[in-house]
């Protein structure tokens, strides 16, 4: 997979040098690409940014230096492939888990994160046109900018795709991964010593039978999905959990 990032602060995509990114990167997994924005403007303050139209707080990111920096990223594409856009901002769609897997079956993203109040409107109008394109919100709070929120995406994005993560089973039991645990979060998890102060862990994980374990599985992503995300036990189908039941 193919990744580009425009952005005023290159450095702040420093960690994709590092842990399960930076190693894709090394074993040619992933081609990532960081552009500095002002490399496309041509005035001596390199000038990104500008006053908004109708008054308030704040700037706006100019179109003109988006509009040649994209162009350019788009013209290094091999032959006629397009990247898909991803624009993280306070205003888009929720990033979740069913998002990062469409993100990570496509060849090639393009990142704009944006500093100031976002980018001039006619951008996102001009290249939502000519490409695929995602408003990204990582969740309901403002940010600084939006490269935090490209590490975010591009972690998720990553882990998914083919020979990045050591074990393949590794995704399937993820909290809201499609499939068995659909729609609810992780129960606890434990490894050795089996006591640690005097705490001890849950007999039925060594007790060697599959099913129980499973089920206890089951019934502890439960339990926390009910502490800690009531929003997602509302839409919890019982009948789903039935289903699971009769699986195990
Ligand atoms: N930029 C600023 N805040 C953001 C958020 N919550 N998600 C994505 N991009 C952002």
């Amino acid at each position: 997979m193919r990744l580009d990032i425009v952005t005023i602060f290159p450095e702040y995509l420093e960690p994709l040098n590092v842990s399960l990114v930076g190693k894709a990167r090394a074993r040619g997994q992933l081609d990532v690409r960081v552009h500095d924005l002002r490399a496309w403007t041509h005035d001596r303050h390199n000038t990104v940014d500008d006053t908004p139209y109708g008054g308030g707080p704040g700037m706006v990111m100019k179109p003109d230096p988006w509009g040649e920096a994209l162009d350019s990223v788009i013209a290094s594409g091999e032959g006629d492939t397009r990247p898909t856009l991803v624009v993280p901002t306070p205003s888009g769609r929720p990033f979740t888990q069913a998002l990062a897997v469409e993100l990570s079956e496509c060849p090639w993203l393009l990142f704009t994160p944006a500093r100031y109040e976002g980018i001039d409107r006619r951008v996102i109008e001009e290249y939502g046109e000519r490409l695929d394109i995602h408003e990204v919100s990582i969740g309901d709070y403002v940010l600084a900018g939006g490269e935090a929120a490209v590490l975010v995406i591009t972690e998720a994005v990553a882990r998914l795709l083919p020979g990045v993560l050591g074990n393949a089973e590794s995704h399937r039991d993820d909290s809201f991964a499609p499939g068995r645990m659909a729609d609810l979060v992780e129960g606890p998890v434990y490894t050795k010593p089996p006591e640690w102060r005097g705490r001890g862990i849950p007999d039925v994980l060594v007790s060697g039978h599959h099913g129980r374990i499973a089920r206890w599985r089951r019934d502890e992503a439960i339990r926390r999905t009910a502490l800690n995300r009531p929003d997602l036990m509302e839409r919890c189908d019982p009948e789903v959990f039935d289903g699971r039941d009769r699986e195990l």
